[in-house]
């Protein structure tokens, strides 16, 4: 038998813009005893962002996806006006992935008139890509808090993708004693090791076969460093070279750090995660990978 158009099958997706239709929605699953799952997204998305809507979907009955590109995380050099938009591609495949709610807001509603007020998130914040974003993990936990008081959900899923964001949001949850369990999501890949991304869509095809060299460099480095803990200066180095060589314009960092705290690491004597964000073109990727420890 052919397998029906998913459109044919799948209930419409619910859009809603406003917090009170958010509200209104979500007080309604909640009176009839079901768990919230919220995904926050800027939208462009791939099966990395679907991957959290099915896991939020183990835990909970019901999943909402955000879809805001939230302007107070990008510098003013940054992409905001560029970045990728397509809501209507978005909400098909949130519909075919059985979403129940689009929470679709505009900026005037997320940051209405005379908004006054920020999230900033110390320490975690300072290294990585922070000092070459600057002011990004302020507009990131200032957001992702508005967007967990607005919707209040039992859990809230974010992908290791964007580690420091990882540990950023984990932490503002907890500093703020906001009562929602922050699922962190493996990477998803493409076969080749490279970790989707909405910014992927600016590589051309070269770029994207020396992209995937992001992945096996970091790849070697934890897997040399799982062996050899004290070599993390060599390591860093022989990597930083790699991707020079491969063919990117800057390495911005390549860091190896205690998977928590995020402070970088000489020796690797604790769970650690290799980070990285390098320049090809006119893209910046990120990556990382955990260092597991040889038994
Ligand atoms: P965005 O880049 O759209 O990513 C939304 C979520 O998808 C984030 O939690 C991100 O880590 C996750 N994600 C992206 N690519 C992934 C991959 N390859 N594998 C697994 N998860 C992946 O991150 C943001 O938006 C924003 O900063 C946001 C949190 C929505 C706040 O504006």
């Amino acid at each position: 038998m052919r397998k029906p158009k998913a459109s044919a099958k799948e209930p419409p997706l619910r859009i809603v813009r406003t917090v009170s239709d958010l509200r209104a929605v979500v007080q309604g699953w909640r009176g009839a005893g079901e768990g919230v799952a919220l995904v926050p997204t800027m939208g462009a998305l791939h099966e990395g962002h679907l991957t959290l809507v099915r896991r939020a979907r183990e835990r909970v009955r019901r999943v909402v996806v955000s879809l805001f590109v939230n302007p107070t995380q990008f510098a003013p050099s940054e992409d905001f006006t560029a970045y990728p938009r397509d809501e209507a591609g978005d909400a098909a495949k949130l519909a075919e992935a059985g979403v129940d709610l689009l929470f679709a807001p505009s900026v005037a509603t997320m940051y209405p008139p005379g908004d006054a007020t920020a999230v900033s998130v110390a320490r975690l914040s300072a290294g990585l890509c922070g000092p070459w974003r600057p002011g990004h993990f302020q507009g990131v936990a200032t957001v992702v808090t508005k967007l967990l008081a607005q919707c209040l959900p039992d859990v809230a899923a974010f992908g290791e993708k964007d580690y420091q964001q990882l540990q950023v949001i984990k932490r503002l949850a907890r500093d703020l004693h906001l009562p929602v369990e922050i699922l962190g999501v493996a990477t998803v890949r493409e076969p080749s090791g490279l970790a989707l991304s909405s910014r992927n869509a600016y590589l051309s095809v070269d770029e994207r076969k020396i992209a995937a060299r992001v992945y096996q460099v970091i790849g070697g480095m934890a897997a040399r460093l799982a062996k050899a803990p004290a070599e993390v200066a060599k390591a860093s180095a022989a990597g930083r070279a790699a991707l020079l060589a491969a063919g990117f314009a800057t390495v911005e960092y390549l860091e190896v750090c205690d998977a928590k705290t995020l402070q970088p690491l000489t020796v690797v004597d604790r769970p650690a995660r290799v980070l990285v964000a390098a320049r090809l073109g006119k893209t910046r990727l990120i990556d990382n990978v955990p260092v597991v420890p040889a038994t």
